[in-house]
C-alpha cells in the first residue's frame, strides 16, 4: 500500500482530512469505517460513475463489513435541481436514515453539490463524506462546504455550507474521465497557480501535459497543491466574507459566458473558467496592473493544453456585450451594485477589486470579442 497524501481542512470542530493517492476506494472501508455509528452507508451517484466505479467501491465496502446503498441518479446539471433533491431526501428517509447516519457522495461537482445539501437539510443536518471521481471535484467542489442546486433564475442560489467530514480523492478514478472534462478541471488547477502560487504555475507549464495525458504521478502532484490552496483559504473565510473571493479568480467573466450558453455542453464550467482567466489578466493588464508578459503567458499555457482562451472559440455562437455585462451584474458576488473583480498583479498576485470601470470591462470585452 502507497500511503496517500493527506492534508487538513483546519476549520476548528468541523476540521477534517483530505486524502489523496491511488488506488484509495480499494481501502475506503478502512478510512470510512471510524466515522460511522453503524455499518451502513448510503452512497449518492450519477449513472456515469456507477456503472464504471460502483462496483468497486460496493465491494471495498463490503469487505470491510459495511453495507452500501446506492441512489442513482442521471448524469449532467440538470439533476442538481429541486425536483432530484425531492427524491435523494425522499430515499433517504424511506431508508430510515437517522442523526448518526453518514451519506457518500461518489461523483462530479454535481453530485458532491446535490448531495452534500441533501445531507444538510435532512433531520437538520446528517454527515457527509466526499468522493471526488473528476479532476474538478478533486481540486475544487469537493472541499469547502459550499453545497447546493440551480433554479431557474440561476446556478446554485439555493445551498448552505456544509462541510463533509472527510475527502478521499482516489487519482485512479480519473482514468476514466473524458479528456474534454479533464481539460475543465485543468483550469480550476492552473487557477490556483495564477492565484498565489508563481512556482506552481511554473511546474504546470512543465508537466501539464503529462497530467493532461494520465500520469498519476503528477496529477496526483496537482490535486495535492490545489488541495492544499484551496483548503488554506477555505481555513481563513470558510464563509466567503474576505479571501475567499480570491477564489473567483477569472469567474466573473465564466458565469457571465456559461450563462449565455445555458450552462449546457456547448461550454463546460472549466472551459468558461480557461477563458475568463485570459480576460481576469487581460483587463488587469489593461488597467495597468499586470505586465502584458504575465496575460500572454496565462493565455499561452492554458492553449498549449488546448483550453480555449477566447469566447470565439465557441463554435456558432454569437455574443453580445450588453447581455454579458447584465449577467455580471446579477452575479451573487455583487455588493452594492458593485461587481467584485478579482484581478492580477501578475501571475501568482491575485487580488479582489471592487472598484472596477465597467467602461474599462466594455472595451475588453469589444476587443475580446472582434478577435
Ligand atoms: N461546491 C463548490 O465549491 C463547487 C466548486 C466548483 C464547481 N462546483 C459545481 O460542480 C459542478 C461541476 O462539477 P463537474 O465538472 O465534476 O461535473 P459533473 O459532476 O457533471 O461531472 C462531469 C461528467 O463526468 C462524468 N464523470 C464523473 N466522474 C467520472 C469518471 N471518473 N469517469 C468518467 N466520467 C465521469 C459525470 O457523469 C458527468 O457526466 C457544477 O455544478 C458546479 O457548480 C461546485
Ligand atoms: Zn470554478
Amino acid at each position: 500500500v502507497i500511503e496517500p497524501d493527506r492534508l487538513r481542512v483546519e476549520l476548528g470542530a468541523r476540521s477534517y482530512d483530505v486524502l489523496i493517492g491511488r488506488g484509495l476506494l480499494a481501502g475506503a472501508g478502512r478510512h470510512l469505517k471510524p466515522l460511522l455509528t453503524r455499518p451502513r452507508l448510503t452512497v449518492l451517484t450519477d449513472r456515469t460513475v456507477a456503472d464504471l466505479h460502483l462496483p468497486s467501491l460496493t465491494r471495498a465496502l463490503g469487505d470491510a463489513g459495511i453495507d452500501c446503498r446506492p441512489i442513482v441518479l442521471p448524469p449532467g446539471e440538470q439533476t442538481k435541481s429541486f425536483a432530484h433533491l425531492e427524491q435523494v431526501i425522499d430515499e433517504l428517509l424511506a431508508a430510515r436514515t437517522e442523526r448518526g447516519s453518514t451519506l457518500a457522495v461518489f461523483g462530479g461537482g454535481v453530485i458532491g453539490d446535490l448531495g452534500g445539501f441533501a445531507a444538510s437539510v435532512v433531520l437538520r443536518g446528517i454527515d457527509f463524506v466526499q468522493l471526488p471521481t473528476t479532476l474538478l471535484a478533486q481540486v475544487d467542489s469537493s472541499i469547502g462546504g459550499k453545497t447546493g442546486i440551480d433554479t431557474r433564475w440561476g446556478k446554485n442560489l439555493i445551498g448552505s455550507f456544509h462541510q463533509p467530514r472527510l475527502v478521499l480523492a482516489d487519482i485512479d478514478t480519473l482514468a476514466t474521465l473524458p479528456r474534454r472534462q479533464v481539460l475543465a478541471g485543468y483550469a480550476e488547477i492552473v487557477k490556483y497557480g495564477l492565484i498565489g502560487d508563481a512556482a506552481f504555475f511554473a511546474w504546470l507549464e512543465d508537466h501539464g501535459s503529462a497530467l493532461r495525458d494520465g500520469d498519476p504521478a503528477a496529477r496526483q502532484h496537482a490535486v495535492k497543491i490545489s488541495c492544499t490552496a484551496k483548503a488554506k483559504i477555505v481555513a481563513a473565510d470558510e464563509r466567503e466574507s474576505g479571501a475567499r473571493a480570491l477564489l473567483n479568480l477569472g469567474h466573473t467573466f465564466a458565469h457571465a459566458l456559461e450563462a449565455e450558453c445555458g450552462y449546457s455542453d456547448e461550454l463546460l464550467h472549466g472551459e468558461a473558467v480557461a477563458i475568463g482567466l485570459v480576460m481576469a489578466f487581460d483587463l488587469s493588464a489593461r488597467l495597468g496592473l499586470c505586465p502584458s508578459e504575465d496575460a500572454a503567458r496565462v493565455e499561452r499555457h492554458l492553449a498549449a493544453i488546448g483550453l480555449p482562451t477566447e469566447p470565439a472559440a465557441v463554435a456558432g455562437r454569437v455574443w453580445d456585450i450588453e447581455r454579458l455585462i447584465d449577467h455580471m451584474r446579477r452575479d451573487k458576488k455583487v455588493q452594492g451594485g458593485r461587481i467584485t473583480f478579482v484581478l492580477a498583479r501578475g501571475i501568482g498576485q491575485a487580488f479582489v477589486a471592487r472598484d472596477v470601470d465597467l467602461k474599462e470591462v466594455s472595451g475588453l470585452l469589444e476587443e475580446a470579442l472582434a478577435a
